[in-house]
């Protein structure tokens, strides 16, 4: 990522989940919050996806297919992970690479856990701007700026006040495939160091697919034709895994899989129509426990 750039992909995933809310699989999705941490400029699209009605001009026709498919591929996954966090309730929640994350805003299983949120400097500083005077129903946020390719997770955790002997509950969503293998291997070792017995550590991550990779061409392809950045030059894929290959390095630093889904499977079973077959079947998430 660059240094000074918030992450533009935070964004889009936002716009997803304001899309989505009251949209899509009503009755186990909902995300009251994600609207307000977005900027004017950036609700525009929303409201059109959420309306339904495709604009005519071509910038913005991309601009709403993007946050369409987002709204989507987010909901199966934000529904899986809210369900792991649920189903083992733990006193502190580290979320890596939080982006526009509105977890301790929104939910008020929350309410007796200290929130750890981590993220890349430029990113942290703009959510913080974001988030205003909107107040957490998480028991405590702290806010813990750290870029995984440079800084130490264990340390920075440390000094923010994270109990290592204590239980906690691990979110890494949308984050893995931006890490180099090396990356995120590290990670989840500082991770394994700060978890006691007990913990859960919940892994979005993308399993390899051509079909994936063409997508994404196809976006930039769309996004050079409006003469806009593309998201995925500022923000490039570095690694995908295998769920045996995931299942390895999770075991390896102590976590045993407790289940690995596909995002396709997960928006079948919560009767989601689907458009973005491919990215939903490469989309996985991992629950491991300690
Ligand atoms: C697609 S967004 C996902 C945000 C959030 N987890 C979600 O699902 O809404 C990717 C996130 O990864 C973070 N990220 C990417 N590379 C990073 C790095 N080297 N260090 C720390 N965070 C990083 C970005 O800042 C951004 O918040």
């Amino acid at each position: 990522m660059d240094a000074d750039r918030a992450s533009r992909t935070a964004v889009l995933v936002c716009q997803g989940r304001a899309a989505a809310h009251g949209r899509i699989a009503e009755r186990r999705f909902a995300d009251p919050v994600a609207m307000a941490l977005l900027r004017d400029d950036e609700r525009v699209t929303v409201r059109r996806v959420r309306a339904g009605v495709p604009p005519k001009g071509w910038g913005e026709r991309v601009e709403f297919e993007m946050v369409r498919a987002s709204a989507e591929v987010i909901v199966p996954r934000t529904v899986a992970i809210d369900d792991a966090v649920r189903a083992r309730p733990l006193p502190q929640l580290v979320i890596m690479g939080a982006g526009l994350d509105d977890r301790a805003w929104r939910m008020p299983e929350l309410a007796t856990v200290d929130v750890f949120e981590i993220d890349h400097p430029a990113s942290q500083r703009d959510k913080r701007s974001r988030i205003g005077d909107l107040r957490p129903l998480a028991k405590s946020v702290r806010f813990v700026p750290v870029d995984f390719t440079r800084d130490r997770l264990d340390t920075a955790l440390a000094s923010a006040g994270h109990r290592h002997e204590e239980v906690t509950a691990w979110i890494w969503e949308g984050v893995v495939a931006y890490l180099s293998r090396a990356e995120v291997a590290a990670t989840v070792q500082a991770v394994s160091s700060r978890s006691a017995v007990g913990s859960r550590l919940i892994v979005n991550y993308q399993a390899p697919a051509l079909s994936a990779a063409f997508g994404r061409m196809a976006a930039r392809a769309m996004t050079a034709t409006i003469r806009r950045r593309s998201l995925w030059a500022d923000e490039p894929r570095r690694s995908s895994w295998t769920p045996a290959a995931m299942s390895e390095l999770l075991a390896g630093s102590g976590f045993g899989l407790n289940r690995d889904d596909d995002l396709l499977t997960l928006a079948q079973a919560l009767s989601i129509p689907v458009r973005q077959r491919r990215s939903l079947q490469s989309g996985r998430v991992a629950i491991a426990d300690r």
